[in-house]
């Protein structure tokens, strides 16, 4: 760990004169070093000293100037900017000056966690994805005292999800917590009048495993793994995940197009998916909700919300057969929440589609003024001699004082609404038409 200590200089280069009394220009010998150039004659020098250099010569820098300044074998270096020194520090000690134990010397953090030191003498643990626990040694299996019996490991991470999901057992064992030794076939040959244990054969480990909801079981040695099909995850196939993935957000354009899942069984105890569509800017998201199931002993819930509006809900089911539903946003985002619920199931059916609404149908800006869209809000632009957000505020007539007198009239830039002028009638002249028609 690095750290700096301020040395004072008073200046980033110092004077010194000096006197000898040789003769002969002193400079012509080069006395400054480290780039220092020399002033002086044959009796007095000075050197002019470059960078951080400082001393007689220019021949100290301010580590070699404060070469005790890093204990413990700590290195020093300076910042040819700033002149400040720092110590970096050897293993196991930190601080300014390295006089402090490196609390992360002896990696305190488990699992992969990193390590960072604290006020120099404290630590945080900065851990990996479903580890928790000021050392990164605690995790949803361990929580849960899964154990796997001490013949596998837990598995607790799947796809980001941090739960006890299943064990993942050691050779020679199975089921579910790894507590059942599996079972090898002895065959015997006869050689002569011996007979020898000649060869063990595991069982096939796909024969005692099913991988559920069709994935499809590959063996290797003594394990196996599962070959899931969406929108099945987990070591078995036992989770249902959110598909499509919500994570993608979804684009709505001008053509209807389809949201759809397949029936969620609950084995994530409260399994919550939320995708989000996008419109095009100005543009705003449609949805026809033709179906939502949703079954079980506890009735989960189906919800369209408006995530640019806290989340207004815009349609919400918790019947267990919903259909056709019309749902027109107001915004350019909506999201489909489908939460299965504790012990239920469920599944939809949607159809979505960005319609360019003009905000400006129906909406009126008086006679002074012309509405133009602005993304999905109506927008005012006012005549010149007209404002406010329906330009019936009218300006000051420019015209209102007019000094125009008898022979003129008073007129005004209409792009404006403003730089009044005279308009001279009679042969009349001058910029307020008082200078008669010459005879
Ligand atoms: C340098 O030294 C010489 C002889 O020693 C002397 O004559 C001269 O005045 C000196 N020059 C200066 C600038 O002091
Ligand atoms: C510093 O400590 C680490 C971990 O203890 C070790 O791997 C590394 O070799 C040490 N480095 C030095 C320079 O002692
Ligand atoms: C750590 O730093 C904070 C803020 O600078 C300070 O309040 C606290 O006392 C420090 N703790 C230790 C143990 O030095
Ligand atoms: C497995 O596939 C068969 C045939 O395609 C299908 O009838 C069945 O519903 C599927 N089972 C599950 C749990 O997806
Ligand atoms: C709308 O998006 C769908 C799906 O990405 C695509 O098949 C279709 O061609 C798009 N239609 C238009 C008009 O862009
Ligand atoms: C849901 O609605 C779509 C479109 O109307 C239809 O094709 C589909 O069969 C329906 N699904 C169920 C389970 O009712
Ligand atoms: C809307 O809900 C989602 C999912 O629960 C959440 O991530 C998001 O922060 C919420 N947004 C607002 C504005 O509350
Ligand atoms: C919901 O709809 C499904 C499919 O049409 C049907 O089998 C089921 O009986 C319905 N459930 C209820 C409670 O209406
Ligand atoms: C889900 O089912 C399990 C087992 O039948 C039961 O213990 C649990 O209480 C149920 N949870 C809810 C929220 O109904
Ligand atoms: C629009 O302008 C005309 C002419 O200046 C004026 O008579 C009328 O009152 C204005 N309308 C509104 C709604 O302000």
């Amino acid at each position: 760990m690095a750290s700096f200590h301020v040395v004072a200089l008073l200046s980033a280069y110092l004077l010194v004169l000096y006197s000898l009394l040789a003769s002969g220009d002193l400079c012509s010998e080069a006395p400054c070093q480290n780039g220092g150039s020399c002033r002086g004659d044959n009796t007095t020098f000075v050197c002019h000293c470059a960078g951080c250099f400082i001393g007689t010569y220019c021949e100290f820098d301010p580590c070699t100037e404060f070469s005790d300044f890093c204990e413990n074998d700590g290195i020093c270096q300076y910042d040819s900017q700033t002149c400040e020194t720092a110590c970096h520090c050897k293993n196991g000690t930190t601080g300014h000056s390295c006089d402090e134990n490196d609390p992360c010397a002896d990696a305190p953090c488990r699992n992969g966690g990193t390590c960072n030191t604290v006020n120099g003498t404290h630590f945080h643990c900065k851990c990996p994805t479903c580890y928790g626990g000021q050392l990164c040694d605690a995790d949803p299996c361990l929580s849960d005292g899964e154990t796997c019996n001490d013949h596998g490991h837990c598995i607790f991470n799947v796809n980001g999800i941090c739960q006890n999901v299943a064990c993942e057992c050691d050779n020679g064992w199975g089921g579910n917590f790894c507590d059942d030794q599996v079972s090898t076939i002895a065959t015997t040959m006869q050689t002569g009048s011996t007979t020898v244990l000649s060869t063990t054969t595991t069982l096939d480990p796909c024969s005692m495993y099913n991988c559920q909801h069709n994935g499809t079981c590959v063996a290797d040695g003594s394990s196996y793994t599962c070959k899931c099909v969406t929108p099945y995850a987990g070591i078995n196939c036992e989770n249902a995940m959110c598909y499509p993935d919500p994570k993608i957000i979804l684009t709505a354009n001008g053509t209807w197009q389809t949201l759809s899942t397949t029936r969620y069984p609950l084995y994530i105890n409260g399994l919550n998916c939320l995708w989000t569509i996008r419109a095009p800017p100005g543009q705003t998201v449609e949805i026809v909700v033709s179906n939502v199931t949703l079954v079980g002993s506890t009735i989960g819930t189906f919800a369209v919300l408006d995530p640019l509006a806290n989340n207004a809900s815009l349609f919400s089911t918790q019947e267990t057969n919903r259909t056709t539903n019309d749902v027109k946003t107001s915004n350019t985002l909506a999201s489909i929440f489908f939460d299965t619920h504790a012990n239920s199931s469920g599944n939809f059916f949607l159809q979505y589609r960005s319609v360019y609404t003009d905000p400006c149908a129906g909406y009126s800006c008086g006679s002074n003024g012309t509405c133009i869209a602005n993304g999905n809000a109506p927008e005012c632009h006012c005549n010149p001699c007209y404002s406010g957000a329906k330009c019936d505020i009218p300006k000051k007539d420019p015209c209102a004082n007019s000094v125009c007198g008898a022979h003129g009239t008073c007129a005004y830039d209409q792009a404006t609404c403003s730089n009044p002028y005279c308009n001279c009638n009679g042969g009349y002249t001058g910029p307020f038409c008082s200078n008669p028609p010459l005879p």
